[in-house]
């Protein structure tokens, strides 16, 4: 299917389980596995600074067993450059990263922080890793990605994600709006956060959409179903979306 939405599945809270007791289980790399299994067509993962999920050692087993592109979340630090160039994942969302939030809350400022992003990203592109950029479904925030030359952008859909009634067709028309642009300015479109059955298929049908991560709720209905019935479910979701 040439308009098939690609779905990443984001294994970070699988790691937060496994860290809140200090061992080896449960296991990221078999979630990932079982996610590729499932019908996954990436695998995301976000190496915060305070490392409370996904470890170094994650990347790096991820990287050396999974057959899906690996989608390596990053803040725009030294540090982190410095570990995507020696791992070299497919692609690096650059997210916007507070030590003290709960998940990462608000898109990347692409606008503000062009001079600190521009030779950050060069240094990427070069090292042929495809840089995105995770922004505000915002125009100015678009052409900014578009200034420093990224291919990707992915749209943060917390806020569509947990407004109702009209606020929420507000934020879909948003997203739907710059998937548009972004798309016509020759950039990829990709969203996601806060992503669940209910609250999927609007944003699946936005046509421009190449990509949806998606990662807490999957993992927590997991915990119900399984992980693979999970994936599954999400990914027939999907599909149905795009018709
Ligand atoms: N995309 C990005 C860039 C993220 O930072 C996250 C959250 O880690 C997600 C997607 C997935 O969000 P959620 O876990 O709410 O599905």
């Amino acid at each position: 299917m040439s308009n098939r939405l690609r779905l990443g599945v984001n294994i970070d809270h699988v790691a937060t389980i496994r860290n809140a007791r200090g061992g080896l289980t449960p296991d990221p790399i078999r979630a990932a596995l079982a996610a590729q299994a499932a019908g996954a067509d990436g695998i995301t993962a976000h190496l915060r600074e305070d490392r409370r999920h996904i470890i170094d050692d994650d990347i790096a087993h991820l990287i050396g067993t999974i057959a899906l592109p690996l989608n390596f979340e990053m803040a725009a630090t030294e540090e982190m450059v410095a570990l995507a160039l020696k791992h070299r994942p497919h692609a690096a969302c650059i997210v916007p990263e507070r030590r003290e939030e709960r998940t990462t809350e608000g898109g990347l400022d692409a606008f503000g922080q062009h001079n600190h992003l521009k030779g950050l990203i060069d240094r990427l592109r070069d090292a042929g890793i495809r840089v995105s950029l995770f922004i505000e479904p915002d125009p100015r925030q678009i052409e900014a990605a578009m200034l420093l030359g990224a291919p990707v952008v992915e749209f943060h859909t917390g806020r569509y994600a947990h407004a109702e009634g009209q606020a929420q067709s507000d934020e879909l028309a948003r997203l739907t709006d710059a998937a548009a642009l972004a798309a016509k300015n020759g950039i990829e479109p990709h969203a996601g956060h806060g992503l669940t059955f209910d609250n999927v298929q609007p944003v699946a049908a936005i046509p421009q959409l190449a990509e949806l991560n998606i990662g807490h709720f999957l993992i927590g209905e997991a915990i119900f179903v399984g992980l693979d019935a999970s994936v599954r479910k999400m990914r027939a979701l999907m599909d149905e979306a795009r018709g």
